[in-house]
């Protein structure tokens, strides 16, 4: 080969290459990342795709070149000279992938397996997701629709689920798992960097699969501490708001008093009125039968997606708390 070819297909290669590093690097497609298994993640993205850019510029390059010099004239209906392959050639482009696939399998292996490893003294935190909302149990017992976590320390989160199946997901902390009923799934999160992320539900899981959020708090260790002690001496409160957060009301129902915002369902605070429509007794009576038995009564202009499991998994005294507090209405 000449040395003018040489040189025509490396400024091939290289212009090529160029213009797929801007693209990769202009383009933000990656979230900031939040935690120590996200930033190794990022790094096996960052790694394949440096590879993948090498590639792409030598076969940009080969292919603008043969297209450029070889192009037959235009009266030109002759076939071209035959080729029996090149032994030499075959050998190359058969080892340099085999090489690269090993990297890429080696470097995905050991990251895998530090993004699984929790260290000595994780903080174990119990996740539930049920349709529609997630359930957080910390160590001391407080039980929270939303997670406060503390910067620097790894997190061993022991994920189930009460119904379907759903997905535990944090995209700045990168980490997924499956909450599958019936199984305890952990899954190692090391939030590093302050700040508020959404847990994001990342498994069909029926009408209200895309309202099932949450969010968590990556604060100081201090500021963990103060919050953990505050929101175990918060859990006196209201009876019925427990039971309200405990069961996940607030992935589908709006409700004032318990700052939920869902619009799945109708919205708890016009209570009243809907008991007056649907006019199916008291108004107390109204509410434990949409709890218990939800199918016997569909607002109108709402969809049939309220479980229907809650007459079993909250137990009598609770409902009846929980009755009562939604009853108490919206300026309590
Ligand atoms: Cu739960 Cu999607």
């Amino acid at each position: 080969m000449r040395r003018g070819s040489i040189i025509q297909l490396t400024a091939i290669g290289l212009v090529a290459g160029a213009i797929c590093t801007a693209v990769a690097l202009a383009i933000p497609w990656l979230p900031v990342s939040a935690g120590e298994e996200a930033h190794r993640i990022h790094f096996v993205y960052w790694f394949v795709t440096v590879i993948c850019i090498c590639v792409f510029s030598v076969v940009v390059a080969v292919l603008v070149y043969s297209v450029w010099k070889f192009r037959a004239g235009p009266d030109d209906d002759s076939d071209g000279p035959p080729t029996h392959g090149n032994t030499q050639l075959e050998i190359v482009w058969t080892a340099i992938p085999a090489v690269l696939v090993t990297a890429i399998s080696i470097v995905s292996a050991i990251v895998l397996a530090q993004n699984g490893h929790a260290g000595t003294n994780p903080l174990i935190v119990k996740v539930d997701a049920r349709q529609f909302a997630w359930n957080f149990t910390y160590p001391n017992g407080k039980s929270v629709g939303y997670l406060t976590l503390p910067a620097g320390r790894h997190v061993k989160l022991d994920i189930t689920s009460e119904d379907v199946i759903h997905s535990f997901w944090v995209p700045q902390l990168s980490q997924k798992q499956d909450a599958v009923p019936g199984q305890h799934n952990s899954l190692v999160i090391t939030p590093t960097r302050k700040g508020t992320y959404p847990v994001i539900c990342t498994e069909l899981c029926g009408l209200g699969h895309a309202l099932m959020r949450s969010h968590v708090d990556v604060v100081s260790p201090a500021r963990y501490a103060a919050w953990v002690k505050q929101s175990a001496s918060a859990s006196t409160g209201a009876p019925g708001l427990a039971v309200f957060s405990g069961a996940g009301c607030a992935g589908c129902h709006t409700f004032k008093p318990a700052n939920a915002t869902g619009k799945v369902g109708p919205d708890l605070d016009n209570l009243a009125q809907l008991a007056k429509q649907a006019n199916r007794g008291s108004l107390e009576a109204f509410i434990k039968e949409s709890i218990v038995t939800p199918k016997a009564y569909i607002a109108p202009g709402f969809p049939d997606a309220m479980p229907p499991g809650f007459g079993t998994s909250i137990p009598p005294d609770k409902l009846q708390q929980l009755v009562q507090y939604l009853a108490k209405g919206p300026s309590q």
